[in-house]
């Protein structure tokens, strides 16, 4: 398959479910999936960095500052994630899984719409936004209700912090090697929505391509992951996805498989 995928089009997605039905893959999924329901990205246009400063809000050195507004800011993302609906991107993307098409989804999104769309298997590289996590003890709570001010810890009293990686800190541990291994071993890296900007996580399919894997991109925009694309959909997650599940089951049956 010849490198430099075009972007537009079909024939990016007949290549794309070519790829996708001769080869193990593995997905990496960043904010843009989630935009379809509503949940704004980063950096993009809209995107939640252009109105707010990571450093005074995704920080432990902000938390210390001021948790207060802090929480402010992760109550009304929970808030939005908790009146979000899993979208066609993330639904396509769950039974590509099902089918054993993509072995994982490996995500950056600490909302919660993979698992809601009953994705069998997902690593979350920066945490999850759902969950509490005691400053002190190390207590986790998953969220019924949006936390309000700065949640206590029902065990030892001590502040709750959302259960996320903040800028600086280190992935948790088990996800990075399961991530690692997974792409290690995929002969695709399918990545959906992300700038591919935040280490490690933009590294990894860099691991499959580097073992003579394909990459395959799918994001309205041009990222920092695109020169190393074999194919590029420039298309949003939610019309993308299903059209190259469509497409991969119509070569599967087209096989008798
Ligand atoms: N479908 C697919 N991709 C989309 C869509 C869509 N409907 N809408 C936007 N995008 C793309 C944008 O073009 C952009 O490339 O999603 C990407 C979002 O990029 P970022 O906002 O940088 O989000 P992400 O790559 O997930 O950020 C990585 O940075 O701030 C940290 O921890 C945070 O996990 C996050 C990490
Ligand atoms: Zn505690």
């Amino acid at each position: 398959m010849p490198r430099g995928g075009e972007g537009y089009g079909n024939r990016a997605l007949e290549r794309a479910a070519a790829l996708l039905t001769r080869g193990k893959a593995v997905a990496l999924t960043g904010a843009g999936i989630s935009a379809d329901s509503g949940v704004p990205t980063f950096r993009g246009e809209d995107g939640l960095w252009r109105r707010y400063r990571p450093e005074e809000l995704a920080t432990p050195e902000a938390f210390q500052k001021d948790p207060g507004l802090v929480w402010e800011w992760y109550s009304w993302r929970i808030e939005m994630i908790k009146k979000a609906r899993p979208n066609a991107g993330h639904v396509a993307l769950a039974e590509m899984v099902k089918l054993g098409l993509v072995e994982c989804v490996v995500t950056q999104n600490v909302d919660d719409l993979h698992e809601r769309a009953c994705t069998p298997c997902v690593v979350k590289l920066h945490g999850n936004i759902m969950v509490g996590r005691c400053t002190s003890c190390g207590f986790r709570v998953r969220w019924e209700d949006v936390p309000k001010g700065v949640p206590r810890c029902p065990q030892c009293g001590s502040a709750m912090r959302p259960d996320v990686v903040w800028f600086g800190e280190a992935l948790p541990e088990e996800a990075l090697t399961k991530a690692i291994e997974l792409f290690s071993r995929a002969d695709v890296a399918l990545v959906i929505g992300t700038s591919g900007v935040v280490r490690p996580a933009a590294d990894l399919p860099l691991i499959t391509k580097e073992k003579g894997g394909y990459l395959i991109e799918i994001n309205p925009e041009p990222t920092a992951l695109t020169p190393y694309a074999d194919v590029v959909i420039r298309e949003r997650a939610s019309v993308a996805l299903p059209k190259l599940l469509d497409m991969i089951l119509e070569a599967l049956r087209v096989r008798g498989e």
